[in-house]
C-alpha cells in the first residue's frame, strides 16, 4: 500500500540520483557494511551531503563524532574539512566496526584527517576534557541513544560560540513522544531533548524527517 513513507523512499532514490555524487570511497564504505553483514544502520547518502553541507557551511576545521561505524559519514564529514590540517577525531567502542572505519578512511586517503579514538565514549570525552583538548568547530551524536544526555553534557565542555551540535536518530521511529511504551533509548533521547530545551547556552531544534530511513530525525543546536 502507498503511504507518506513508501513515496518518501522513493522521492529518496529519485533526489539521490539526481543531487549526490558519491565517490568510490564513499561506495566502498557502504558496501563494506553490507558485506560484513553489518545492519544498514549508518546516515543516507542525502544525510551525509547535508552533513556535509553543514561542516561547509560552518568552514568546519574540527570536527568530533560520536558513533564512528563503518566510517560513512566520517568520510563525507572529511570531505568538507575547511582547511588542509582540518581533523575530525571519532569515537567508536566496537572493535570490528572501528577495524572497518580505519581500512575505509585509509582506502579514502584520509588517514591524516581522521583520528579514531576506541573505546567508550564517556570515559574518552572525559580524557579529552582532561587533556584540555581545543573546542570543536562540530560535532556529532551518534551513538548509543541511551547515553545521549550524558554525551551532550560532555559535549557542552568541548565545545565554544559557535560550536554545531547535532543529534542523530531522535525520533525513535517517530515513536519519540510515546511514552506509553516505554523503552529505554526512547527516553534516553526525550531526556536528550529536554536537556537541549533547558540548556541556557544553547539555541535548538528538532526536524522530523522521512526517507529511505523510514521515520527518522535529528537535533541541530549552537552554542551561543
Ligand atoms: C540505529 C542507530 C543509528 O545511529 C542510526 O542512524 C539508525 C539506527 C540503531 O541503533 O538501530
Ligand atoms: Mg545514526
Amino acid at each position: 500500500m502507498e503511504n507518506a513513507v513508501s513515496y518518501a523512499i522513493k522521492n529518496d532514490f529519485y533526489l539521490v540520483e539526481n543531487l549526490i555524487e558519491e565517490d568510490a570511497f564513499l561506495k566502498k564504505a557502504l558496501e563494506t557494511t553490507r558485506e560484513n553483514n553489518l545492519p544498514e544502520m549508518e546516515v543516507s547518502s542525502a544525510h551525509g551531503k547535508f552533513l556535509y553541507l553543514l561542516a561547509k557551511i560552518k568552514n568546519a576545521s574540527r570536527i568530533l563524532e560520536l558513533g564512528t561505524y563503518c566510517g560513512y559519514s566520517t568520510i563525507w564529514l572529511a570531505k568538507a574539512l575547511s582547511s588542509g590540517n582540518g581533523i575530525i577525531k571519532t569515537i567508536e567502542c566496537n572493535e570490528t566496526y572501528a577495524n572497518i572505519a580505519q581500512k575505509n578512511i585509509k582506502n579514502a586517503g584520509l588517514q591524516n584527517k581522521v583520528k579514531i579514538l576506541r573505546g567508550d565514549a564517556a570515559e574518552l570525552l572525559n580524557k579529552l576534557i582532561l587533556e584540555k583538548e581545543e573546542p570543536f568547530d562540530m560535532i556529532f551524536i551518534d551513538a548509543d541513544k541511551l547515553n545521549y544526555p550524558k554525551y551532550l553534557e560532555l559535549s557542552l565542555q568541548l565545545s565554544t560560540s559557535g560550536t554545531i551540535i547535532y543529534g542523530d536518530n531522535v525520533l525513535r521511529g517517530g515513536k519519540l513522544s510515546n511514552v506509553s511504551n516505554p523503552d529505554s533509548r526512547g527516553e534516553g533521547v526525550r531526556k536528550f531533548i529536554e536537556d537541549l530545551g533547558k540548556t541556557k547556552t544553547l539555541e535548538s531544534t528538532v526536524l522530523q524527517t522521512v526517507g529511505i530511513k523510514g521515520f527518522d530525525g535529528f537535533s541541530l543546536s549552537i552554542v551561543k
